[in-house]
């Protein structure tokens, strides 16, 4: 049976693909740091193999445990993200939060294409994010990291080959970030956006999802970036 390990599975985009790769009848293993979010997550998916396990992954000791834990798997997705202290302007820089957000994004996914080969049988796939082309006044930390996986999935799709490494760029998609980065204003700060976007909503993790699935399948990829924005690029 196909095997998908998911960081980030706990919630988001992440647990949606859990949700899709499940009702495919497929296995997955998501995790995150919160344990107490796992296993809520692990309650709502359709019946089904998953498993849930710990992991930061900007600790090497822990990617390691977490391949170790989950055995070979067939493909392996990272949505990893701490917004936390991300969206600061450059002058009101924290180095200590750059560097923990460079840590989920950037070296996590490097640590986690340490280990793959042996482990990973197809294929890596990693979360950027518009950003990196569309950038807004506070998000030079998260648009720095986003670029950097772009130039990660080409560097690792030669080095780790024959495990194939692409990225998924999303645009804004109505996921439990927006909990965190807007609160009480989320649904106005969503339907905003969705007006200014050529398709005329916000992204839904379903379309993520799908994406995600689309691009670790597809044997013929590798070192690409899906841009699943909704146009946001182009405005
Ligand atoms: N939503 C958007 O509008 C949007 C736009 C552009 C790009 N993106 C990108 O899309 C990806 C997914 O976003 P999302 O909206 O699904 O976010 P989300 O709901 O906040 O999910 C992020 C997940 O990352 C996990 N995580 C955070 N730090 C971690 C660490 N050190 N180790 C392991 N897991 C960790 C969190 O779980 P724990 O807290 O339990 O660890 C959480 O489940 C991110 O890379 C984000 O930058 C999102």
């Amino acid at each position: 049976m196909t095997t998908t390990l998911i960081i980030g599975g706990g919630s988001g985009m992440g647990r949606v693909l859990a949700a899709a790769l499940l009702t495919r009848g497929e296995s997955v293993v998501i995790a995150g740091r919160d344990a107490a979010r796992l296993e809520h997550a692990a309650a709502s998916l359709p019946d089904g193999d998953v498993r849930t396990r710990t992991v930061d992954l900007a600790d090497e000791t822990r990617v390691r445990e977490l391949y170790d834990f989950t055995g070979p798997v067939d493909h392996v997705v990272t949505t990893a993200v701490d917004v936390s202290g991300a969206y600061l302007p450059v002058a009101g820089l924290d180095p200590r939060l750059a560097r923990d957000a460079f840590d989920i994004k950037v070296l996590g996914p490097l640590l986690l294409a340490k280990y793959a080969p042996g482990l990973v049988k197809e294929s890596l796939t990693i979360t950027a994010g518009f950003n990196a082309h569309r950038p807004a006044p506070g998000g030079a930390v998260i648009a720095t990291a986003n670029g950097a996986i772009e130039a990660l999935v080409r560097a690792l799709a030669v080095e780790i080959a024959p495990i194939r490494v692409n990225a998924v760029s999303p645009g804004w998609v109505d996921t439990d970030l927006w909990d965190r980065l807007a609160g009480d204003d989320r649904a106005a700060r969503l339907s905003g956006m969705a007006a200014r976007l050529p398709v005329g909503r916000v992204g839904r993790g379903e379309d993520l999802a799908e994406a995600f699935i689309a691009v670790s399948r597809n044997g013929f990829t590798t070192g690409s970036v899906v841009h699943v924005d909704g146009g946001q690029r182009l405005v």
